[in-house]
């Protein structure tokens, strides 16, 4: 979800700091898409996890949802396996196909790309593996779980597996709010702010440039995402008819966060 109001916290002060040059933007938009892509390129975050599973598990196509510019899907088509990308934006989808154009033409030519929601998509076809990561499931509310459940569960050949990562807040006592700096795959170097009260049914995500130029607009991203437990999340795919038979914690997001990879398949 995109917040295009003031964060609450240091993000916020950040903002308020930066005055009529702040402007403030979506994750996923026109002017947020070039930043998560930045940071996206140079992050290694589950790539891995998610191509061993996928390697080792169901043969046939792979459903790559909320594929962004393709972190996963890249690596995806390297295994040989045929991949649709599918994402509601359209920014995020540009950034894709640039990155595939520059892909050997044998993976580019097994890549589909979808402008869709994940929360209600009919592709009309069945795939061996859905991979749904970087725990984007926290962008849906309940309404759009339930749908992405129905439409996953519709998607699925029998046999097929879906991977989907799931994030817990680590410990109730890390403190409301963290600042860190991250640097993007260019060099540019953005200030991270996050604000999560324990407990809370929100967080918040605020970007900005560590060093902004001097004078002229400066680009600040603003992210609301839900916050969820795996054991309502997994009381939810019991009850959408999807049985969980694996959950693989991941580690290297720090001791904030508690990132898990569930594996859930059809139940019989
Ligand atoms: C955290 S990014 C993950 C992108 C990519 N998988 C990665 O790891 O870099 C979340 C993605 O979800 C997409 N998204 C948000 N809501 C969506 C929805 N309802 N349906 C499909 N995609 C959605 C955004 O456009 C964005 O590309």
């Amino acid at each position: 979800m995109t917040v295009l109001t003031l964060p609450p916290g240091l993000g916020g002060e950040r903002v308020t700091a930066l005055g009529d040059r702040a402007r403030i933007c979506g994750l996923y938009d026109t002017l947020g898409a070039p930043v998560y892509d930045d940071l996206a390129a140079a992050d290694g975050f589950e790539i891995g996890d998610i191509v061993a599973a996928v390697r080792t598990g169901a043969e046939g196509p792979v459903l790559d949802l909320a594929a962004g510019a393709g972190r996963f899907t890249l690596p995806l088509l390297a295994t040989g396996r045929e991949v649709t990308a599918l994402d509601l934006s359209a920014d995020m989808l540009d950034l894709l196909r640039a990155r595939l154009a520059k892909a050997p033409r044998s993976m580019r030519e097994r890549c589909t790309v979808v402008q869709a929601d994940m929360s209600a998509f009919d592709l009309r076809r069945g795939f061996g593996h859905i991979v749904l990561g970087t725990t984007s499931l926290s962008l849906l509310d309940a309404e759009g779980r339930a749908g992405l459940y129905r439409s996953v569960a519709a998607h699925l050949a029998p046999g097929g597996q879906f991977l989907v990562s799931v994030m817990e807040r680590a410990d109730d006592e890390a403190p409301t709010e963290v600042h860190s700096r991250v640097r993007g795959a260019s060099g540019t170097s953005y200030d991270l702010y996050e604000y999560w009260p324990a407990g809370a049914a929100h967080r918040y995500v605020t970007i900005a440039p560590t060093e902004p130029a001097a004078d002229g607009p400066v680009t600040v991203c603003v992210d609301e995402v839900g916050t969820m437990s795996i054991a309502a999340i997994e009381a939810e795919l019991a009850e959408a008819g999807l049985t969980v038979a694996g959950r693989r914690p991941l580690t290297g997001m720090g001791d904030r966060h508690r990132v898990t990879l569930l594996k859930a398949v059809a139940a019989r």
